[in-house]
């Protein structure tokens, strides 16, 4: 594929573009409509290209190794600001894509010197880490993972990219699609969990939301795949460190949610600081040229993540700066995000004859493609829009869709009867650090959000409850700290109370990037103040807000209710309330595992079964000797108000011949009293292979909503694809053998039914 986009356009129509260039005719044409036509004409589908390669041949090497640098904005006390040498290498055309920057007076300002003061006037592209939401924000992805509702996370990004829009921007760095199964991992919060198959799901679900059908919207941003590859698995989960895993690994756990999201469209990859067997992902064509463009057609640009590629000096792996840039360059990244590396050396390096000026022009051609396509030639304003970005920032249809996909992505992890509580309660106390809070719930990557815009618990209950019932607040503790004084004001209001709502969890910035951290456990006085509200015997229902798993073995099993609620955004307090009052009936279930201790790490359900699997009646078999093996709530775990039965799932052959589908099918039934949302999972094992197999791996869903009483037939396809794996020769097939397919509510509640794959 980026054999067409590269395809040259006729000498003729060239030199007709250069004439327009020189004579600074291009802005003024672009602004009045698309390229026109040569005398010869432009072949069909060919037209980018023959306006990339007219620009192309324009530039000076310095000009294209601009287009290549990719610089960022500072954020001032009033709004982004830019460094001046910034805006000196926009006007020479040393810099022609910046991030950071945002609202569509800046942008404007910018773009304005790069159209008005720059020689070629290639307007800027804007990037920007929008991973959550833009200004209204969305759970954090890992939230969002939990509610297992692929049309509300499209919905969630499309949101996002339409207030990234209207706020001058046309590329987010997101989604970022990093299997992890490491909770010290401060990026946890990020990213889609444990599994590879719900991250595809995931990475399809925001690349079509943040891009739509077209690059010509001016709603939609493009969308950046990261951090390819692995990035999720540094040793000791502690953040940028070393990756090292089998290829078979590597190809079947990590890598399929980055295909995904490349295969939906994704206009642009962003290159991890972490090496993969040796190699930085920066300076590594196998991953970049051989993998990315070889296996997967991968038509857009590579960018580095934040100085990648002066990185490479520190890994080991070059001598110096103008080294790494060859790596990187020749390795296939397109583009250097703050290393100016690019800019200071590149020159120099095609001179020497080290980098073939070629695939300078490669690079280039790429980026100037997504210009044109996004149609900046054409009118490079149609983002930066001061009036579409007031009209559009925290509109009522987008409070409505963060407060929906926020409900869902809320997971009851313990309800002994107390909830939902009844809206004619007659009095309420509303506990702890993140009771009445909102600064914390926009979660860590928070775009432009503010705390500010945020319904904290508090309010959202209020806003529930109204007049009618006395709420009495306390915050009791804070989240970090020895601090006991307000223990008592928090007593006194429970005791006071008919039911106790008490938020504890994390800071926002105890997950993101570089947090990682040994012990995932509440901090501070947060579990005393709970021990001691739950000794008073009064109906508690903790909320937790966090960006991680956590390690609660106490509230685990002592809560009377237990909620996990993520930094759920915007409308996090009234989303909550929906869910403590009964509006909504919770249906998330937990995309990653919650361990019973931090010593269990890396814990995961899609674990090998070994030689030795752990049998209770033998000390010879795999197992800790000091907690069980088994982690504190399992990944796909999620109760709900209601209750669900599932039948004995049925196939529709047993045996089967390799290439033919399998049907599975399983009735579901509402057997509570109210209506609710079942997110039926569907497993696989296959028993004997040429290399060990998991003990079990998602390879379907459905979230089905039952009425009481009702029931319901969940029908699964499965394909040989979905039985395939790595073989012992590293082939993607299928073999033949007995296969375990598993239906149930979560990993470690399901029933299966054996079939047989012949020849
Ligand atoms: C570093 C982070 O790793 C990456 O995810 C982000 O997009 C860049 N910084 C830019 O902010």
């Amino acid at each position: 594929m980026s054999k067409t986009i590269e395809k040259s356009g006729n000498r003729a129509f060239r030199k007709w573009g250069s004439i327009l260039v020189f004579s600074g005719l291009i802005p003024l044409l672009f602004a009045f409509g698309p390229w026109p036509d040569t005398p010869t004409g432009p072949e069909p589908g060919d037209d980018i290209s023959r306006k990339v390669d007219s620009v192309l041949a324009l530039m000076t090497l310095e000009e294209k190794i601009g287009q290549m640098t990719l610089y960022t904005t500072d954020w001032g006390s009033t709004g982004p600001t830019i460094r001046p040498g910034y805006t000196d290498d926009i006007r020479s055309g040393r810099c022609g894509v910046l991030f950071n920057s945002h609202t569509a007076a800046f942008t404007r300002e910018l773009q304005r010197v790069a159209m008005e003061e720059s020689r070629l006037k290639i307007p800027l592209l804007f990037g920007f880490d929008v991973i959550h939401g833009y200004k209204t924000m969305f759970p954090i992805p890992l939230g969002e993972a939990a509610s297992w509702d692929m049309k509300a996370i499209e919905r969630s990004a499309e949101v996002a990219a339409a207030e990234a829009a209207a706020a001058g921007l046309q590329w987010t760095f997101a989604p970022m699609v990093d299997i992890t199964r490491d909770p010290r991992w401060g990026r946890v919060m990020e990213g889609p969990g444990e599994d590879t198959y719900l991250a595809a799901q995931m990475a399809r679900a925001f690349v079509k939301g943040f891009q739509g059908e077209s690059f010509e919207n001016a709603d939609r941003v493009l969308a950046c795949v990261k951090h390819f590859a692995a990035y999720g698995a540094p040793i000791g989960g502690r953040d940028y460190n070393t990756v090292d895993m089998s290829e078979r690994m590597f190809r079947e756990v990590y890598l399929p949610p980055y295909q995904a999201g490349v295969e939906a469209g994704a206009w642009t990859v962003m290159a991890s600081f972490n090496e993969i067997d040796g190699v930085p992902a920066t300076g590594n064509s196998w991953l970049l040229m051989d993998i990315l463009r070889g296996e997967w057609n991968f038509p857009g640009f590579v960018v580095t993540d934040y100085t990648g590629i002066n990185e490479l000096v520190e890994h080991g792996i070059v001598a110096n700066r103008k080294e790494a840039g060859e790596l990187a360059v020749l390795a296939g990244v397109d583009m250097d995000m703050q290393s100016a590396a690019y800019q200071e050396y590149l020159k120099k390096s095609v001179e020497e004859g080290k980098v073939p000026e070629a695939r300078i022009d490669e690079a280039v051609r790429r980026i100037l493609r997504t210009k044109f396509m996004l149609g900046l030639f054409d009118d490079p304003y149609k983002y930066s829009d001061v009036a579409r970005e007031q009209r559009v920032l925290l509109s009522a249809e987008h409070q409505e869709a963060s407060r929906d996909v926020a409900r869902k992505s809320i997971v009851l992890l313990r309800n002994e009867g107390v909830l939902p509580l009844a809206k004619s309660i007659k009095s309420l106390a509303v506990i702890g650090p993140l009771a009445d809070d909102q600064a914390n719930l926009i979660g860590a990557w928070s775009g432009a959000g503010e705390g500010r815009h945020c319904v904290s618990l508090l309010t959202g209950i209020r806003n529930k409850l109204g007049t009618g019932t006395d709420i009495l607040y306390a915050k009791g503790c804070a989240i970090e700290g020895g601090d006991q004084s307000g223990f008592s004001e928090a007593l006194d209001a429970a005791q006071k109370a008919d039911a106790v709502i008490l938020a504890i969890g994390e800071h926002k910035d105890m997950t993101g990037e570089a947090t990682s951290q040994v012990q995932i456990r509440l901090r501070g006085q947060q579990e005393e103040l709970a021990r001691q509200l739950v000794a008073t015997g009064k109906p508690v229902a903790v909320v937790l807000m966090n960006g991680r798993p956590l390690v609660i073995p106490w509230l685990a099993e002592n809560s009377p209710a237990l909620l996990e609620c993520w930094w759920l955004g915007t409308q996090a307090g009234n989303a909550i309330a929906d869910v403590l009052f009964g509006d909504y009936n919770p249906s998330g279930k937990l995309p990653i595992t919650f361990p019973r201790h931090e010593g269990q790490i890396p814990i995961y359900y899609s674990h090998k079964n070994t030689g030795r699997p752990f049998n209770p009646e033998s000390k010879w078999t795999t197992k800790y000797t000091d907690i069980p093996n088994s982690p504190q709530f399992p990944f796909g775990y999620g109760l709900s108000y209601t209750s669900f039965r599932y039948g004995k799932p049925q196939v529709d052959k047993t045996v089967f011949r390799k290439g033919q589908a399998v049907k599975v099918s399983v009735t579901v039934e509402n057997t509570g009293h109210r209506a609710g949302e079942e997110v039926v999972q569907l497993y696989v094992r296959d028993l004997a292979g040429s290399v060990t197999r998991p003990v079990k791996e998602l390879k379907g869903f459905q979230k089905i909503a039952l009425k009481p009483g009702e029931r319901r037939e969940v029908q699964f396809t499965l394909t040989e694809n979905d039985l395939a794996f790595y073989t012992r020769n590293m082939q993607w097939a299928a073999e033949p053998g007995t296969f375990d397919l598993m239906v149930g509510g979560s990993s470690d509640d399901v029933q299966a039914v054996r079939v047989t794959m012949i020849e």
